[in-house]
Formats: structure tokens, C-alpha cells, sequence
């Protein structure tokens, strides 16, 4: 009995696992992945981002620097300045489709 309740419990913790694996919304990756740099809310008041100088996105005319195309570009293959990498290519853990949601997620910090 106690068995099959183990059973069934893992194999609800595996639905659940993989439901949420998949439906890492923009949100999560934002904090996981670019926050460190780029802030939660996308200024880039960071220990990292200060060091790095990243630009503040809630700015409109940044946002305006830079297209959509060019955005994802540079999420998935990084930027970098002369041989020094400031920020590494995300292609690798991201799909296109979290890419461009991201992308998304930062056109949304620029204060109208
Ligand atoms: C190690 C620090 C770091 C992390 C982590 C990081 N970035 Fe960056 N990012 C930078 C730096 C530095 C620049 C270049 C300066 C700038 O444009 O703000 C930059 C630039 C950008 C740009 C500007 C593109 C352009 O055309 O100039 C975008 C978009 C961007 N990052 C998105 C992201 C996303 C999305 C993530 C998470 C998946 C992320 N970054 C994670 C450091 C980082």
C-alpha cells in the first residue's frame, strides 16, 4: 500500500517537474538568468551590471538604440568587447522562443 502511494507520488512529482520545466515563463528566466547583470527591473543597478556598465532599459532612448533583431542576437550569442566577453550567448540554455519572450519582457521596462 505504502508502496504504491510512493509510486504514485513520484510519478506526480515527474508530471510536475516536467510541466514546470517547460513552462519556464519569461518572468523566471528573467531572475534566473539576466537579473544578476541587468537587474529586476532592467536598470542594471547591480554590483555586476555597475561593473560591466550595463544600460538602463527603462530609459526609452536605449530601447531605442537597439532593434528587436539585434536584441536576440545578442541574447543568443552574447556581446562582446575587443576579446573580452561582457555578456555570454544564451543559445545553449534558452530557446527562441524564451529568447524573444525575454526580448519582450525588456521592451515592456521602458517607461512610456
Ligand atoms: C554577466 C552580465 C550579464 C548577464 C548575466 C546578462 N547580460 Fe545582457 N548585457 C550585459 C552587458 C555588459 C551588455 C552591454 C551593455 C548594454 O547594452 O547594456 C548587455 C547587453 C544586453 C542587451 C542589449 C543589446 C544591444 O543591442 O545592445 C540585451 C537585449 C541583453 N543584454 C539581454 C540579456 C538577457 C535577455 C539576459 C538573460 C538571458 C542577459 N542579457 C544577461 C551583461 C549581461
Amino acid at each position: 500500500m505504502l508502496m504504491r502511494k510512493l509510486i504514485a507520488l513520484s510519478v506526480l512529482c515527474a508530471a510536475v517537474g516536467g510541466l514546470s520545466l517547460q513552462a519556464a515563463d519569461v518572468k523566471e528566466n528573467w531572475a534566473k538568468h539576466c537579473t544578476k547583470c541587468h537587474g529586476e527591473d532592467g536598470k542594471g543597478q547591480t554590483t555586476m551590471g555597475k561593473k560591466l556598465k550595463v544600460a538602463d532599459y527603462t530609459d526609452p532612448k536605449v530601447q531605442a538604440k537597439f532593434t528587436d533583431e539585434e536584441m536576440i542576437k545578442i541574447t543568443k550569442e552574447g556581446k562582446k568587447e575587443g576579446s573580452k566577453t561582457l555578456m555570454k550567448g544564451y543559445s545553449d540554455v534558452l530557446s527562441d522562443q524564451e529568447i524573444k519572450d525575454l526580448v519582450a519582457h525588456i521592451r515592456k521596462m521602458a517607461k512610456k
